[in-house]
């Protein structure tokens, strides 16, 4: 019996005496191989465990360093962590060295069970194949001309649910409801299929875009929590959970890969395939033997996370910046007037977006700047990075070592004063225009669209779509925070998402 309780209460002595020797040689490993000392390497500012200290404000956090030293280290326990705002390096990482800097292994890891192997997640040669259908897709006119018809079609059911919603003396939350649009718009263009989301009319595509943001946070959730490995060997907790949501996720999409074979085995010309999946349906009849389920699942996953939460939250930043600069609201207004013209049938929302056309939006540089100025300051990618395939040297002299990971800060960048000036900090959509015309900044100070041969293969169609839904929505309704006093700030997340949503109230700008 003694035996017993003393054995008992010398291993839990045990626990803790482990879990410490666990946490020196952690330390251990993290402090050590690292040049600390040397003023070759970008300086040290900690480990990467301040990061969950300041996980609230992460950015900003980093943006403090930034303004200390614009290229700086956290130290992990198997790498380094550097962090620059500088937009040499940015070039360099990007651009310049491409070949050298891939998406590591660390990323991948964390990323596969969700994006598989995506254009997102992949390296190499499988990445330059799918780019290259990707991007002979995306500069096609068919997509262009078909994505028009469809945001301007959910661009409407928009402006008629807002219209509801605005009878109600309360907010609601723009954020919310802007995701279920650009989740509705990618599902028709890029896979052809009506979601009807934003109508909450299907129950499968509520139940799907639920299992998806589960799945996308808890994915996110593992950078955080150094024991999910284990807790996924052994299925408990979030990655229980996480695992349901891809479970949930994977039998909705191959259902939708069902229906689009036979939507194409019935049709049978190739030529009028308007999606984004139907192309690759077609290649995959070419090379059956590397296209198949599981490959076509993968592309779908990833132009859902490419193509919806970054717009969406882009547009939702966009509305509280107008919120908070009324003047700019207006000035947007006068510009929907003057291009699109103010005539009594465009009371009518069907009608009064047939009139948003390609040239229509080429002229909009002062709303075009507006986005921008934007993305300047709220990123949807704040934080992005690369992993050094080799030892190197940055343009700004600091040495890199083989494993490190070299990270931009878009949301900092946008923010210090050796980049924009000492104005950096305010929304100024004019610092875009020069007599009125939108003026294109180096890809390497601006970059939310990344840049290099990975940059975003979205952006004239992420552009397209948040002007055809701001005109809609501006030209219908002054908008307001419900809450003027109420904190606004980002949950931090692969994109820039507003936390707790974005409450707000619309007024209908004309009597109809
Ligand atoms: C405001 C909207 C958007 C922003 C700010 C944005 C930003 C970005 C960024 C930062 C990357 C680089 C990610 C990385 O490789 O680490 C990226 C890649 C990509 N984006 Fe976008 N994106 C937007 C909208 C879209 C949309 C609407 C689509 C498609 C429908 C799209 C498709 C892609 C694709 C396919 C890639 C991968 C490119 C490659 O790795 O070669 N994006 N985007
Ligand atoms: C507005 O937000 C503030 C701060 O979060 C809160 O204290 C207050 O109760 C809110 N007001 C309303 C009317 O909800």
């Amino acid at each position: 019996m003694d035996i017993i309780v003393s054995t008992i209460l010398y291993s839990m002595a045990l626990v803790p005496v482990t879990l410490s020797i666990a946490f020196v040689l952690l330390l251990l490993k993290t402090f050590t191989g690292k040049s600390i000392q040397s003023s070759k390497y970008p300086p040290v500012r900690g480990t990467v465990f301040v990061q969950l200290v300041h996980f609230n404000q992460l950015y900003d956090y980093m943006t403090g360093l930034v303004r200390r030293s614009t290229t700086f280290r956290l130290l992990a326990p198997d790498q380094s962590e550097i962090f620059t705002a500088d937009p040499r390096n940015v070039e360099h990482i990007l651009k310049t060295d491409f070949e050298k800097y891939t998406k590591g292994k660390y990323d991948i890891d964390i990323m596969k069970d969700l994006f598989g192997e995506g254009i997102f997640v992949v390296n190499g040669e499988k990445w330059k194949k799918q780019r290259k259908v990707a991007s002979f897709e995306f500069a096609t006119s068919v997509l262009r001309d078909f994505s028009c018809c469809v945001f301007r079609k959910n661009a409407v059911k928009l402006v008629k649910i807002v219209e509801e919603l605005s009878a109600a003396s309360e907010g609601f939350d723009m954020q919310d409801i802007l995701m279920r649009c650009t989740l509705d718009s990618i599902f028709k263009v890029g896979f052809g299929v009506e979601l009807n989301c934003l109508e909450g009319s299907s129950k499968e595509g509520r139940a799907f875009m639920k299992a998806f943001d589960e799945a996308s946070a808890l994915t996110y959730w593992r950078y955080v929590d150094p024991t999910w490995a284990l807790k996924r060997l052994l299925n408990i907790g979030s990655e229980a959970r996480l695992r349901n949501n891809i479970k949930l996720i994977d039998n909705f999409v191959h259902q939708l890969i069902k229906i689009k074979r036979n939507q194409l085995a019935a049709w049978r010309e190739p030529n009028d395939k308007e999606d984004i999946l139907s192309r690759f349906l077609l290649e995959c009849e070419k090379d059956p033997m590397n296209i198949n389920e599981k490959y076509l699942r993968d592309i779908i996953l990833n132009f859902i996370i490419a193509g919806k939460d970054t717009s969406a939250n882009t547009l939702s930043w966009f509305l509280y910046m107008l919120c908070k600069h009324p003047l700019v609201q207006q000035k947007i207004v006068d510009e929907i007037r003057d291009v699109i013209g103010d005539q009594a049938s465009e009371a009518n929302p069907d009608e009064f977006v047939e009139r948003i056309t390609d040239p229509v939006l080429h002229r909009m540089h002062y709303l075009h700047a507006t986005l921008t100025e934007t993305l300047r300051l709220y990123p949807a990618v704040p934080l992005d990075g690369r992993c050094a395939e080799i030892d190197d040297v940055l343009p700004d002299g600091f040495h890199v070592k083989r494993g490190d990971n070299v990270n931009y800060l878009a949301y900092s960048m946008g923010r210090v004063h050796n980049i924009w000036g000492e104005d950096a900090e305010d929304f100024k959509p004019e610092r875009w225009l020069k007599d009125g015309i939108f003026q294109n900044e180096s890809p390497f100070k601006f970059v939310a669209f990344h840049a290099g041969p990975r940059i975003c293969l979205g952006k004239d169609f992420a552009y397209r779509q948040m002007k055809i839904v701001s005109i809609a929505l501006l030209r219908f309704f002054r908008f307001r925070l419900a809450n003027e006093t109420r904190p606004v700030t980002y949950k931090v997340m692969f994109t820039l998402h507003i936390n707790n949503g974005l409450p707000l109230r619309a007024v209908p700008r004309l009597a109809k």
